[in-house]
């Protein structure tokens, strides 16, 4: 196929994580909230009048900024709102990356980054997580990199550790370029690296309404950044990407913090539990500051292997074929019930019997 440019016939495209149509899967694969959003959520889509549905939307989802400014403390003008995270992610590569520039990200991270990056036939700094003890550091490299643009995902996906603000802090400092910090799962961790955006005009922060809020289906993340810096991206984005209904929804979501938190503190207290499950399983892997556990499959056992078995269970989770990740399954933090049917069948295939049957979710 040559109609299309030879960066694009060159890659491979992103494989988004399964979607089944079946309600009755559980579904642990692709980091959802296992919680509804807010019922103000509802409330908000049901005020929709046909006269914001004949108009285009606000092209700044003006609304949603405000609530954003309120919220995290900054001006307006320093929140970008954007169709998902995934479409920031494509805003900033493409504002700062030309053919044969470098972007720097550790490996392993979000899978989107590469193919993101072979669209633009942008050339990749992969720089390796250290794997020291049960937690991953950021190596030494990452401060002296050169690249126009480095990525870093705090809390990772998806080992799910965490890097503190004293090393994110030297690392924006040292860095030439554009940082983005990812905090797609930055509501299930202790702390965020907003602080730092008052310090630095190369940072950007990714907020996703996908994982923290219950909204995946509805497609709306934003970033956190000084103006000056926002004023570029906004140049080169589409003018409406986000939709009257999306706009009320994620306002909606946003300011009910207390609804919020509350499913976060959940997901928290279930993700330890399964955690300390998977471990008497035989199971390992770093403490995790998100939604998800990335868990290292007990000797003798196959990852791919115990996916395959866990989906012909009716459970399904992440295994990803990639260096680094083939002895291991990235589970997404459940609802109790899910999670101990989880482990319930994870103790089936393993031991032949029921090991959750003798712990309570
Ligand atoms: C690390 C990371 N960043 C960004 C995103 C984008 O999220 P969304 O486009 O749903 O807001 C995801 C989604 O899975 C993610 O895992």
């Amino acid at each position: 196929m040559t109609l299309v440019n030879i960066n694009v016939q060159n890659m491979a495209g992103y494989t988004p994580g399964e979607q089944p149509e079946s309600l009755s899967i559980i579904k642990l694969n692709t980091n959802e909230n296992p919680y509804p959003p807010s019922p103000l959520v509802r409330a908000a889509i049901a005020q929709i009048t046909d006269e914001q549905l004949r108009r285009y939307p606000s092209p700044d989802a003006r609304l949603f900024r405000e609530a954003a400014a309120r919220v995290h403390g900054v001006p307006a003008d320093w929140i970008m709102a954007t169709n998902g995270g995934d479409e920031l992610l494509s805003v900033i590569f493409r504002a700062c990356l030309l053919p044969g520039d470098r972007v720097a990200f550790l490996e392993p991270s979000y899978s989107l980054y590469p193919v993101l990056a072979a669209g633009i036939g942008a050339a990749v700094e992969a720089l390796p997580y250290r794997v020291v003890g049960s937690t991953w550091n950021v190596p030494d490299e990452i401060y002296s990199v050169n690249a126009r643009l480095l990525v870093i995902v705090n809390p990772n996906a998806p080992s799910g550790t965490l890097t503190d603000i004293d090393a994110l802090d030297r690392i924006i400092k040292s860095f030439n370029g554009v940082v983005l910090i990812d905090e797609a799962y930055v509501d299930f961790a202790p702390y965020s690296a907003l602080p730092l955006v008052k310090k630095h005009a190369n940072l950007i922060l990714l907020r996703s309404m996908s994982k923290g809020y219950g909204l995946a289906g509805m497609r709306f993340g934003y970033g956190i950044a000084q103006r000056i810096l926002l004023d570029q991206f906004y140049k080169i984005r589409d003018s409406y990407p986000c939709d009257a209904v999306a706009i009320a929804a994620a306002t909606a979501a946003l300011e009910d913090q207390a609804y919020a938190r509350q499913t976060w503190a959940k997901v928290i207290d279930q993700r330890d539990w399964l955690r300390g499950a998977l471990s008497e399983m035989g199971f390992s892997g770093p403490e995790s500051f998100s939604n998800f556990v990335l868990s290292a499959v007990p000797a003798g056992f196959s990852a791919p292997d115990l996916y395959a078995r866990l989906k012909a269970d009716g459970v399904l989770v992440r295994y990803f074929n990639l260096p680094g990740l083939q002895d291991k399954l990235r589970i997404t933090v459940g609802k109790p019930a899910e999670n101990a049917a989880l482990v319930r069948a994870l103790g089936r295939i393993i031991s032949g019997h029921d090991m959750a049957s003798q712990r309570k979710a």
